[in-house]
């Protein structure tokens, strides 16, 4: 049997013009939770809804369980789903909730009762069985749908934002429950959000996508330190942008030209000497030095313009010689006053090249 649960070949799916998933290829191990991450529009929904058997792709196949399903309708599919909007049924108590799924598979009485009792165990709702979805707080109705979703215990969970509708504290709360739940069952699930916290928090590999396309896939380690394209560096954390040229390759480092100045950094990716390149930083990968204090490599004098506190950490705002404002963040241990001279280091393990320029 394929290593695979969930495949995406080559899945091209339009609306009329508008080409909301591109040849998008997608492959999702046994036990894996893959999270679909990128900016409203980007087409993470349809790329779940043709998963689900909801849209049939325009182009390309869907294989569930090492099975092409491109033809198989829903419910058919084995599947638990969790959506934005709660949608449970108001009229009825958070017991019969959970019961219809077996209900409609048409269980033995007895055996719906154990699997109802272990599902509301698993989200911690017991005792509010008889309760009215009306009487329950957004967290708890969200968590009666996960329980729904999984109560037949499908092979694979489909989750499309489903914390989008719930505060930030208890979205916070609810992504560990998730995560939890997801591993216990030992099912395998892809998890739609644009929120890039939550998809750090929660998953096994994240897949980024742009314009209906993944523009890379790899562990929340990967994506967050080694972004390969400015596009997935942009909308993961914060980060600081600089244009460059390559003058040398050492090994496993390059040498890198900004406006006169030169740096020795990290090579990620196949390089050539003279190529356009941009140095990606993130504000909590840089040092400030107090001024005088060391000299060498990947030293900068700078000025401070801006401190801003933000509690666990504190913000400046510097200029390089080349007059380019960067951010750093420090712990805060060390104060510097805005206007005062500094040196800025860029240690070359956490600086990265993006091998496009802007
Ligand atoms: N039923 C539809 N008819 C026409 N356009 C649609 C329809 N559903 C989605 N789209 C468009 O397809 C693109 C991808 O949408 P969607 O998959 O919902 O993105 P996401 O879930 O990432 O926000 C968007 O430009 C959206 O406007
Ligand atoms: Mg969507």
């Amino acid at each position: 049997m394929s290593e695979w649960m969930i495949e995406l070949h080559e899945v091209s799916k339009r609306y009329g013009d508008l080409i909301a998933n591109d040849r998008l290829s997608l492959h999702v191990k046994k036990g894996e939770l893959i999270t679909l991450l990128g900016p409203s529009g980007c087409g993470k929904t349809t790329a779940m809804r043709c998963i689900t058997g909801q849209h049939r792709p325009d182009e390309g196949r869907v294989f569930i369980g090492g099975n092409d399903v491109t033809d198989v309708p829903t419910h058919k599919r084995d599947l638990g789903m969790v959506f934005q909007n709660f949608a449970l049924f108001p009229h009825m108590t958070v017991y019969d909730n959970v019961d219809f799924p077996l209900m409609i598979r048409g269980l033995p009485k007895e055996q719906r009762r154990a699997l109802v009792a272990d599902a509301l165990r698993l989200i911690r709702m017991e005792g509010l069985e008889q309760r009215s979805p009306r009487q329950l707080s957004g967290g708890q109705q969200q968590r009666v749908g996960l329980a729904r979703a999984l109560v037949y215990r499908p092979k694979v969970l489909l989750l499309d934002e489903p914390l989008s509708n719930l505060d930030a504290k208890l979205r916070e709360e609810m992504r560990f429950e998730i995560k939890e739940v997801v591993t216990k069952l030992e099912m395998t699930a892809v998890y739609v959000t644009h929120d890039q916290a939550e998809a750090l928090a929660l998953s096994d590999r994240v897949a980024v996508m742009k314009d209906g396309r993944i523009q890379q896939i790899g562990t929340p380690r990967d994506i967050y330190e080694t972004p390969r394209t400015l596009f997935v560096a942009d909308f993961i954390g914060l980060s600081d942008f600089i244009q460059g040229n390559v003058l040398a390759i050492e090994n496993d480092r390059a040498r890198i030209s900004i406006d006169g100045l030169q740096l020795r950094v990290n090579r990620t990716s196949d390089l050539t000497v003279g190529q356009a390149v941009t140095l990606f930083v993130r504000p909590n990968n840089l040092e400030l030095l107090d001024a005088g204090a060391e000299t060498g490599e990947n030293v900068f004098e700078a000025s401070i313009s801006k401190m801003t506190y933000l509690g666990d950490t504190i913000d400046y705002r510097v200029i390089l010689p080349n007059r380019q404002e960067l951010r750093v963040q420090t712990d805060g241990q060390r104060r510097f006053e805005p206007g005062s001279e500094v040196l800025v280091r860029f240690p070359p393990d956490r600086c990265h090249l993006i091998a496009e320029s802007e």
